[in-house]
């Protein structure tokens, strides 16, 4: 899809890339990565033709980009940017119609793609179309930047440090979403960070670099598993353990939960708790399955009323997601400090539960 040959570029005396040689396949999430200055940008660009290469090849679908018009080639990749640079005098639907207009779509199509993109960016259309970009928040901004070069339907996305400048929380939104995306479109990316745990989290595959070189190109486990040399080796860092949280996820490690309903009797509370002597407590459900909170097992085994032994949960953050990373779960439990928590749906019912010990195998 994208094939890199022998890509060098100078700068005066000093090479920003280095000989460099990469395969990137179709579907691909492909995370540049390495320390500030070893040339992840530069590689980058030059797949667009932002920078021209001192040597070497590259071709996009099996073609020379040097035979295309550089415009030409541009429209047709997505470029994602940290500043985002909307136009600040346009609005959020003008800024996504870019391109597009570009290509002379006629006004009810790039209407209809901008209003489409805002769905699937989580922005509800009639409330962001309209708004310039100074209404808007930096995770915001960033995801009308997305959606902008999304716009064309483009096979290939360039994203460079693209969530860079965005506070953590909002960070690992838009990666999460970013995600998500990429299940559903199947875009080949190129994706520039520094940042090894959002690399980690987001790539199929990483190509780590160093001076303009290229150290490692693998699989983010492969990466954590086998660091090619000693520079790859503390890259990766210590706790690459933990790192490796960040590409399980809740989904494949749910277990059956032990619940009863809200209107169950009490001895059908009590059974559960008989078949298991260690159970500490029971969730409670509520209509279709929903998950309302538990309850504790009766410390004098007298039976007792779902309804009035609930201990309700903050169900925006105690239950975990399926979707979730096994590293966002361990930090649900610390910030808890429990041992098993439930594992809801979007509807918010019931789907099982997730312990520590379970994740701590993991
Ligand atoms: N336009 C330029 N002119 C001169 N030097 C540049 C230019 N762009 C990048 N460089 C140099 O090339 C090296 C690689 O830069 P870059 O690709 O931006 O690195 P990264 O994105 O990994 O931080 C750096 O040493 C940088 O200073
Ligand atoms: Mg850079």
């Amino acid at each position: 899809m994208i094939s890199l040959q022998h890509v060098s570029k100078r700068y005066g005396s000093s090479l920003a890339v280095d000989d460099l040689s990469l395969e990137i396949e179709r579907g691909e999430f492909c995370c540049l990565i390495g320390p500030s200055g070893c040339g992840k940008s530069t590689t980058l660009r030059v797949i667009n033709r932002l920078v021209e290469p001192s040597s070497g090849t590259i071709l996009v679908h099996g073609h020379d980009v040097r035979l295309a018009r550089p415009e030409v080639l541009r429209r047709s990749m997505g470029y994602v940017i940290q500043s985002v640079g909307l136009f600040p005098h346009m609005t959020v639907q003008e800024n996504i119609g870019v391109v597009p207009r570009l290509l002379n779509w006629d006004k009810a199509r790039i209407r209809r793609r901008a209003w489409e993109l805002l769905e699937l960016l989580a922005l509800p259309p009639d409330e962001y179309a309209g708004k310039y970009p100074w209404q808007l928040s930096g995770g915001e901004a960033q995801r009308v930047g997305v959606a902008r070069a999304l716009a064309a339907n483009p096979d290939i996305l360039l994203m460079d440090e693209p969530f860079g400048a965005l506070d953590p929380v909002t960070r690992e939104h838009l990666q999460t979403e970013l995600a998500r995306l990429q299940q559903e479109l199947r875009k080949t990316i190129v994706f520039v960070t520094h940042d090894i745990e959002e690399a980690v989290r987001l790539a199929s595959r990483m190509a780590l670099m160093r001076e303009g070189r290229l150290v490692q190109h693998d699989t983010p486990e492969e990466l954590l598993a086998h660091p090619a040399d000693s520079f790859a080796r503390s890259f990766v860092g210590a706790d690459r353990g933990l790192k490796r949280l960040s590409r399980l996820f809740v989904r494949d490690f749910i277990q059956p939960a032990p619940a009863v309903g809200l209107n169950d009797s009490p001895e059908r509370a009590n059974s559960l708790f008989r078949i298991d002597r260690r159970l500490p407590s029971l969730w409670v459900t509520g209509n279709g399955g929903k998950l309302l909170g538990w309850m504790n097992r009766p410390e004098n085994g007298n039976p007792e009323h779902p309804i009035e032994s609930l201990v309700p949960v903050d169900l925006r953050s105690f239950p975990l997601a399926p979707d979730l990373t096994l590293k966002q779960a361990l930090s649900t439990f610390i910030r808890f400090g429990v041992e098993t928590l439930p594992v809801i749906d979007q509807q918010g019912r019931l789907l099982g539960q997730l312990s520590l010990p379970i994740l701590l195998e993991a």
